[in-house]
């Protein structure tokens, strides 16, 4: 009896096999499909023989149905698939999807010019230098010829971490710091972050990025600087930016000069960017103050030298045309796609 059933699955499956690949359309092949394999179909028609069969004879006919039954399926989804492709069960991916855009990482704008500046400077025989962001009063302040009761202490507008310890309010301390652990010739860059109890709005952020600029040596003149900053600028801003020195002052240096650059938007002519002076500032400096030398242990008799602080972050907005200084802090991908590689 078992036998005979077997018999029977096994004429089924050439049958099928046969109907399967003479089949030439979709329509056709699910025809077949519920032919064979339907809950009313042959298949089914056949296993109502199991009921005459003894327990023991039972699992060798149910392996052999099964069998069957998922070689005819194999061979529908296959013919399915040559015959009619993209349609009825075409391949499981939507060719009609747009492509998916790579991710495509990227580095910050303002760190794009953090690295820009530090190369052209390292050209120019400067080496970039790190030092810490929580800082003393005596680093930040004292040695900077600024005593704490000086108004451009409070000018800082500082955060304090404990009593005598601070977020450092500018990368300045880094040249107190490098004096006192090298003597001269020094010739250093100091990119890093500084922190100022500023509000929080479009031209203002309480964490934002300064480079610091020193070198010291015998004879170093404020021709030097001009001479290193302008060739500075036009490797950075390109040969038709115009650099502009005025009288300014900081406790640190003496004299001291702001620098400013056309605007690179409206290459001088004035704009909303550069609120129509035609200018931007991009740094502080001037011939660091015989009294920082004395507090590092150089003596100013015998040594001179240059110190600059600029802005990463006014330069990249500038130089990008970004309105709010918020958007470089807010880390909106939206936003920042725009500046990947
Ligand atoms: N530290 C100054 C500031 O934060 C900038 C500066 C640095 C000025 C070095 C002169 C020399 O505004």
């Amino acid at each position: 009896m078992s036998q005979d059933l077997i018999g029977q699955l096994r004429e089924l499956e050439a049958d099928g096999a046969r109907a399967i690949g003479g089949a030439g359309s979709a329509d056709a092949l699910e025809t077949l499909r519920v032919e064979y394999l339907g809950r009313k179909g042959r298949l089914t028609a056949i296993l109502r023989g199991l009921g005459g069969l003894t327990a023991e004879e039972r699992p060798a006919v149910g392996a052999e149905a099964n069998r069957v039954k998922e070689a005819l399926s194999a061979l529908l989804d296959e013919r399915t698939a040559s015959l009619a492709p993209g349609e009825e069960a075409g391949p499981a991916v939507d060719l009609t999807l747009p492509g998916r855009r790579r991710w495509k990482g990227g580095l910050h704008p303002v760190t794009q010019v953090i690295e820009e500046v530090c190369d052209i400077f390292r050209d120019l025989g400067f080496t970039r230098v790190v030092g810490p962001e929580a800082e003393t009063t005596d680093y930040n302040f004292t040695r900077l010829n600024i005593p704490l009761d000086h108004p451009a202490a409070d000018m800082h507008d500082t955060l304090y971490l404990s009593d005598g310890v601070l977020l450092r309010t500018h990368t300045s301390p880094v040249q107190a710091r490098v004096m006192e652990k090298f003597a001269p010739p020094v010739r250093v860059v100091v990119p890093g972050k500084v922190f100022r109890r500023d509000p929080y709005d479009a031209s203002h952020a309480p964490a934002f990025e300064q480079i610091e600029g020193l070198a010291v040596d015998e004879g170093i003149t404020f021709v030097d600087f001009k001479a290193t900053i302008s060739e500075f600028v036009r490797r950075f801003f390109g040969p038709g930016a115009k650099t502009r020195f005025r009288p300014s002052y900081f406790p640190f240096t003496e004299p001291s000069a702001e620098v400013d650059v056309s605007c690179q938007l409206c290459s001088g002519s004035g704009c909303s960017a550069c609120k129509g002076t035609g200018w931007m500032e991009i740094m502080g400096s001037g011939m660091v103050h015989p009294n920082v030398f004395r507090a590092a242990g150089y003596d100013p008799e015998k040594y001179t030298g240059y110190a600059f602080g600029m802005g990463p972050g006014r330069i990249a907005m500038q130089r990008f045309g970004i309105p709010d200084i918020r958007l470089l802090y807010e880390s909106d991908v939206r936003f920042l796609e725009q500046f990947a590689g």
